[in-house]
């Protein structure tokens, strides 16, 4: 049963990858951007998006496609690489400057010069900054080199020698809404200078929540200016491959109303297309072709375990968060609610919420505001779920006689820009150190 070249372990687990920032069999409907992104960067930093942010999401696939960025960028290239993810409570030019020289052990093979850069970093990293725990703030007093100045001159030595050795280094930063804002303002300034005045090749692709456009637009000129890019779900060819080809390599077939169905219901969201595939694969038993009956019966399974995901973030939500998240749904659904609304719903005033509402948006990316002073779920099957908690229908029977009924069902159009369920911080820290579940669980 087991094709040649796959061990026995491989074929006992579906072909798809639900989950976040595993890199799938096939990385569909991504060609156009990834080819975009590598012809960029050889064409260097006089290219008006060599840096850029790309938004959107919980997955829609913006790990991966860094990833695959990051690849291109050291094997076609032959750049150095460096992929760090931002969190909260961590100073992110202090896990740059503390990655960079491991980063940039490629460049060995460009002769001694490279090892004297990257022990001068290292060097550089424990006198200046970390051995000194200083923070941004605190890093101007005391006659300590600012880990701000460290990063800019870090930077400057790396970019001269990039551009004298004819080749460069990208840096990926992944969740990039979650930076502290005086890193972002410190990364970017330090592009200013080494990418922007001196043109030399140290590119920056960030990816971030739909709420990382303020981030940037609050983080001085150059960041303001740096152009940002959707990622969008896929449509409905690139999501129809996501499924067919892993499927393919299995000498398994999809029944065409099958795929249709999934497509459909996944709108090409590439997290639910993973998902959707798994329980599919999982429903048909190990049969040769997958009929419309296993994509119906794995959607029904998918959606059990959706309902566990969104019951254990739940779980690790501030009582105020719930209330506000149980507020937002029974007010409007999937739809979007006005935030004075929502704070009168809770009997607050609305800046009384503004920390739960803030920790919602940019750390749990469970809501995204669609427009001035509006909030609604980030992800409108969890919008669905949360209507139906008893909090929510409490909420709304106190409200039903003045407000609006909840939206409708999502259209595809609507849902192509909506996230999967969300994970935390702690979640983020698990995913970096590398662990790994083999499904979508318990983000
Ligand atoms: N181009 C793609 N084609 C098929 N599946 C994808 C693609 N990009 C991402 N995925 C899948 O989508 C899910 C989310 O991807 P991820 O990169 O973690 O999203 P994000 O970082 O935006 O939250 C994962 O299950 C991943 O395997
Ligand atoms: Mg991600």
């Amino acid at each position: 049963m087991a094709p040649n070249d796959t061990t026995a372990t491989e074929v006992s687990l579906p072909p798809y990858t639900p989950g976040f920032g595993r890199r799938p069999p096939v990385v569909a409907g991504r060609d156009a951007l990834v080819d975009d992104l590598s012809r960029v960067l050889e064409v260097g930093p006089e290219h008006p998006r060599f840096c850029r942010a790309l938004i959107g999401g919980r997955g829609t696939g913006k790990t991966v496609l860094l990833d695959v960025i990051g690849e291109v960028a050291s094997k076609k290239l032959g750049w150095a690489v460096l992929h760090v993810q931002a969190l909260q409570e961590e100073s992110l030019v202090a896990v740059l400057l503390e990655r960079m020289p491991e980063a940039l052990k490629p460049w060995g093979r460009l002769g001694r010069g490279a090892r004297d850069l990257q022990v001068e970093l290292s060097v550089g990293v424990n006198l200046g900054v970390l051995a000194a725990g200083a923070t941004l703030q605190r890093g101007h007093s005391a006659g300590i080199v600012s880990p701000a100045a460290a990063f800019e001159d870090a930077l400057s030595r790396v970019g001269a020698f990039a551009a004298a050795h004819g080749t460069g280094l990208l840096v990926t930063v992944d969740e990039a809404q979650a930076a502290p804002a005086e890193d972002l303002s410190a990364l970017a300034r330090a592009l200013q200078t080494v990418v922007a005045r001196r043109l030399q090749p140290v590119a920056v692709v960030f990816s971030g929540l739909p709420s990382f456009r303020e981030r940037l637009a609050g983080a001085g000129t150059y960041a303001s200016r740096l152009p940002v890019e959707e990622v969008w779900s896929l449509d409905p060819s690139a999501a129809r491959l996501a499924l067919v080809g892993p499927a393919a390599r299995r000498h398994v077939a999809w029944e065409d109303e099958a795929l249709e169905l999934l497509v459909r219901r996944s709108a090409g969201h590439p997290y639910y297309v993973q998902l959707f595939g798994w329980h599919a694969w999982e429903a048909a038993e190990g049969e040769a072709t997958i009929t419309l009956a296993h994509a119906k019966a794995g959607l029904a399974s998918a959606r059990a375990e959706l309902a566990g995901q969104y019951e254990a973030t739940w779980a690790r939500l501030r009582p105020q968060e719930r209330a506000y998240l149980a507020a937002v749904a029974s007010l409007a659904g999937a739809g979007s609610a006005g935030i004075d609304e929502v704070a009168k719903a809770l009997g607050k005033e609305p800046k009384q919420l503004a920390v739960a509402r803030d920790r919602l948006l940019h750390m749990h990316g469970l809501l995204e505001v669609p427009e001035r002073a509006k909030v609604r779920f980030a992800d409108a099957e969890m919008a669905g779920w949360a209507a139906r908690r008893p909090e929510a229908r409490m909420a709304g029977s106190e409200q039903r006689e003045e407000l609006s009924p909840p939206a409708p069902e999502r259209s595809a159009g609507r849902a192509a820009r909506k996230g999967a369920p969300s994970k935390d911080a702690e979640a983020a820290r698990r995913r970096r150190a590398g662990a790994e579940r083999p499904r979508g669980l318990g983000r």
